[in-house]
């Protein structure tokens, strides 16, 4: 069996043989494909990149169909039962899970990054009161570039990974400081003596005592998240990081990127809209209506339905399992009532079964940061704290291969070919449908 697609172009009856290699065929092997000489050639369309792969990867594997997810070989469910999200960073961007000496190394380099330059305080006090904290965040992490030029020098491999690990141990601290910004608090500097998650609870949530004594079970519980959020391939923001860093920009700019398009409410802020959707449905005797609704095409289940898992999501199982441990400490949320109903009609029916429509990472993680006293505009900021890592990680791994370039895709341009300027005075009137 040979490994070729033959295509046969119907327009000139030429025959082509096309190498197929890791289920994939080179899009510019489609350019040798023409009419005449002068041809372009052909090329694929394929808006959203739905089944196009724009990278090799060493980093992260999903099986949509199958409900699996690795990282560096590594399921999920052993790295949220047994790793740490530093250990799991740590595996993400070196590809091996760091002896006893590297993780202890690994983590005293985090520490000791956890500082921002004393000027960052002053562009937070710049935001407004209310301002979204993933705004801040965003804002803030472009501007750390300015306070390190030497990230401009990506082909270092030191001061690329001294900027990895930047970004890593500053992001809980730029969150924390955008919390408080917004609640009128001042900004508690990062205590050394904590866990990475004790000592973001710590920056958070400290008030006047010395020192701040995270609860064990939310601790954990804030590690597993970001185990869980750590990095899942080429979604939207990761391909921003891609994207963006493959003009070979600071990584500090290419992680604003990257925020930014998780800032968006079909990427990052979906657990968001299932705590309103769950608060509008309100009681567990009204999941029954709401399920109507939806099947009626009105609205659509939030935290239901995903791009590439057509099974339930693995991640999801780990934070259900994880809703009880910390609703232990916290008191139950009401709404998990109303969650553990939809899902329970949601996996019976007939229109969600045809669909493949399981609950995702979002259906349980809102109930969860609500009960540990998170405000919604920080959801988005506890995903991207963790997908930090993922995001470094895919960066360079972009950076380090020889087959990438600047990212730079083609269009059908469908507009009007060449045509001649004519002066105002004797334009023709727009159509009244063109309203501006
Ligand atoms: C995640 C999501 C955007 C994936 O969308 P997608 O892969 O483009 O899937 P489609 O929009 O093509 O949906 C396929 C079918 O399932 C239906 N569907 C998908 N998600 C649905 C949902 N959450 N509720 C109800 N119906 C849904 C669509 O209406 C469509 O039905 P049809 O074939 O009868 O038209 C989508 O499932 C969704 O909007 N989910 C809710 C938001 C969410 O939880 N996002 C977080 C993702 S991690």
């Amino acid at each position: 069996m040979a490994d070729s697609l033959t295509v046969i172009d119907n327009r000139t009856e030429k025959k082509y043989e096309i190498p197929i290699e890791n289920g994939t065929i080179k899009a510019m092997d489609l350019r040798r494909i023409k009419t005449s000489d002068d041809d372009f050639g052909l090329m694929s369309y394929d808006p959203a990149f739905t089944n196009t792969a724009c990278c090799k990867s060493q980093i992260t594997f999903i099986d949509g169909e199958q409900g699996i997810l690795l990282h560096r070989g590594y399921p999920i469910e052993q790295l949220a039962e047994k790793s740490t999200y530093l250990e799991t960073a740590y595996l993400l961007i070196y590809g091996e899970l760091p002896s006893g000496e590297e993780m202890d190394g690994f983590v005293n380099q985090i520490t000791h990054h956890t500082m921002v330059h004393e000027n960052i305080k002053k562009l937070m006090d710049g935001f407004h009161y209310d301002a979204h904290p993933m705004g801040i965040l965003l804002g803030t992490v472009g501007a750390l570039s300015t306070f390190y030029p030497e990230a401009k020098n990506i082909m270092d491999q030191e001061d690329r990974h001294r900027q990895m690990i930047r970004l890593i141990a500053k992001m809980p601290t730029l969150a924390a400081y955008a919390y408080r910004h917004s609640r009128g608090l001042p900004y508690t500097y990062p205590d050394n003596s904590l866990s990475f998650t004790g000592n973001f609870l710590s920056m958070l949530f400290r008030i006047t005592e010395p020192t701040y004594h995270p609860h064990p079970v939310l601790e954990r519980a804030l590690d597993l998240l970001f185990v869980l959020h750590a990095d899942h391939e080429q979604n939207c923001s990761g391909n921003a990081m891609r994207s963006v860093g493959s003009s070979h920009v600071d990584p500090y700019s290419a992680v604003a990127a990257a925020i930014a398009a998780l800032y968006g409410p079909l990427h990052g802020g979906a657990n968001e809209a299932v705590l309103h959707m769950l608060k509008d449905i309100g009681s567990k005797d009204k999941v029954a209506a709401h399920i109507k609704k939806v099947k009626a095409g009105e609205v659509r289940l939030m935290g239901f339905g995903h791009r590439v898992y057509k099974n339930y999501d693995p991640r999801a199982k780990i934070i259900k399992r994880l809703v009880e441990e910390v609703f232990e400490v916290t008191g139950i949320n009401p709404l998990l009532e109303v969650a553990l109903e939809l899902e329970r009609i949601a996996l019976e029916d007939e229109y969600f079964i045809a669909r493949k429509l399981y609950p995702n990472i979002d259906f349980y993680t809102g109930l969860i940061y609500e009960a540990m006293k998170f405000p919604m505009d920080m959801f988005p900021v506890l995903f991207a704290i963790p997908r930090t890592a993922g995001w470094v990680a895919q960066w360079e791994e972009m950076l380090l291969d020889p087959e990438q370039k600047i990212a730079r895709p083609r269009q059908i341009y469908l507009g009007q070919m060449q045509r001649d300027y004519c002066s105002i005075t004797n334009r023709p009137s727009q159509a009244p449908a063109r309203d501006r």
